[in-house]
């Protein structure tokens, strides 16, 4: 794979507005080195203001670096003059949150409008504003106007629109925002299919990780302006490294039980409960063997698992019964591959009940008290 997009020590610096000349420039991107794979689609997360709309901006030029250079399939594009920049402009599609349609043209009107600013023939306008029009799912409204259309609808044109002049590069900074979860699935599935039918490099702005898991090959971590992170999206996902990065990750793979949780479940099950990370170096067979080779029993009582890039991921919190040198041991095995954490309601919230109610069980009277 080669890079068809690369920055080398990107920034981009906004001076604050109304304010005293004295007063430091906003580094909107801060000193930014990053590759885009070609034919890949790429994620690229943080919180509001994180800079990710800028990075885009700098990626078709419509924003040029303060310093560090933007190179798009060989070419640096950083000191283009405008004329020869908007030649590489027309290689990159771009879709928004807020569609960004022609009121006043319709669905045809549109998607031919780009075909028209290239100079395309008008014979030749027509047959190419169907096949999109079909590609996207929308050819039987060719002749509505946005506001008759829904939110995914009108997206579908702001995408066939982008794809008009047969882009390399599609942006979509926020495209499903506005879009409730059903919409938000199908225009995910939309941009997957442009990737892999028409070989298409999508880079993908979003603050949600369910957009992230679904599609993205790669995640790129946006913070301050500066990339925290970035990685295959099922590593990232597995190990995040970063305090935002984790808190990311947990909006999109569930299963580690909160406190609460922790405290109904001790009052409800008698055995050690345990949280065990699944993930591709630990499956559940892995985890199930482990147990049964040391004589433990186990049952799952809590929990979730998603798949990423066909990769099982997820916490499940098992019910262990057996010695505490059997649970030990268990333990220590599966410590050396996942994350392995013993879980114990607080002391006000464990109640008698549960160690009296089932005396028969061998749990000891320190069961669930971390050493
Ligand atoms: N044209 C501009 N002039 C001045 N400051 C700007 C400009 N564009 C962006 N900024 C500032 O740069 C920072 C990054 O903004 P940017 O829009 O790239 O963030 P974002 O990650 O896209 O946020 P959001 O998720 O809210 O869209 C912010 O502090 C913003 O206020
Ligand atoms: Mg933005």
């Amino acid at each position: 794979m080669s890079a068809i997009v690369s920055l080398r020590g990107v920034s981009k610096l906004f001076p604050v507005q109304g304010s005293a000349q004295r007063t430091k420039p906003v580094r909107a991107v801060d000193d930014v080195t990053l590759d885009i794979e070609e034919g890949t689609v790429v994620g690229i997360v943080g919180y509001s203001g994180a800079g990710k709309s800028t990075l885009v901006r700098l990626l078709n030029g419509l924003e040029r670096p303060s310093e560090g250079q933007v190179i798009v399939k060989g070419q640096d594009i950083s000191t283009l003059p405008e004329g020869q920049l908007r030649k590489v402009r027309s290689g990159i599609g771009m879709i928004f949150q807020q569609f960004n349609l022609l009121k006043s043209r319709t669905v045809f009107g549109n998607v031919a409008y780009p075909l028209r600013v290239a100079g395309w023939p008008k014979d030749k306008i027509k047959p190419r504003v169907d096949e999109l029009l079909e590609f996207v799912g929308i050819a039987d409204k060719a002749g509505s106007y946005p506001r008759r259309l829904s939110g995914g609808q009108q997206q579908r044109v702001g995408i066939a629109r982008a794809l008009a002049n047969a882009p390399d590069i599609l942006l979509a900074d926020e495209a499903t925002s506005a879009l409730d979860p059903e919409t938000t699935r199908d225009v995910l599935r939309l941009l997957r299919r442009i990737n892999k039918e028409l070989g298409t490099t999508v880079v993908v702005i979003t603050h949600e990780m369910h957009v992230v898991r679904e599609i993205c090959d790669t995640v790129v971590m946006m913070e301050s302006g500066s990339v925290v992170e970035a990685g295959p999206t099922y590593s990232v996902f597995a190990n995040p490294r970063s305090d935002s990065t984790q808190r990311f990750v947990a909006t999109a793979v569930h299963g580690t039980p909160e406190p609460d949780t922790v405290a109904r479940l001790s009052a409800a099950h008698p055995g050690q409960l345990v949280s065990i990370g699944i993930s591709e170096a630990a499956p559940t067979p892995l985890v199930a063997a482990t147990f049964e080779r040391h004589g433990v029993g186990s049952s799952v009582v809590y929990g979730g698992v998603t798949e990423i890039q066909n990769k099982i991921l997820g916490t499940l919190t098992y019910e262990l019964t057996g010695s505490d040198a059997a649970i030990d041991a268990a333990l220590a095995d599966l410590g050396d591959v996942t994350a392995v954490e013993r879980q114990t309601a607080a002391a006000e919230q464990r109640s008698a009940p549960a160690d009296s109610a089932v005396p028969h069980l061998p749990v000891p009277a320190n069961a669930g008290e971390q050493p």
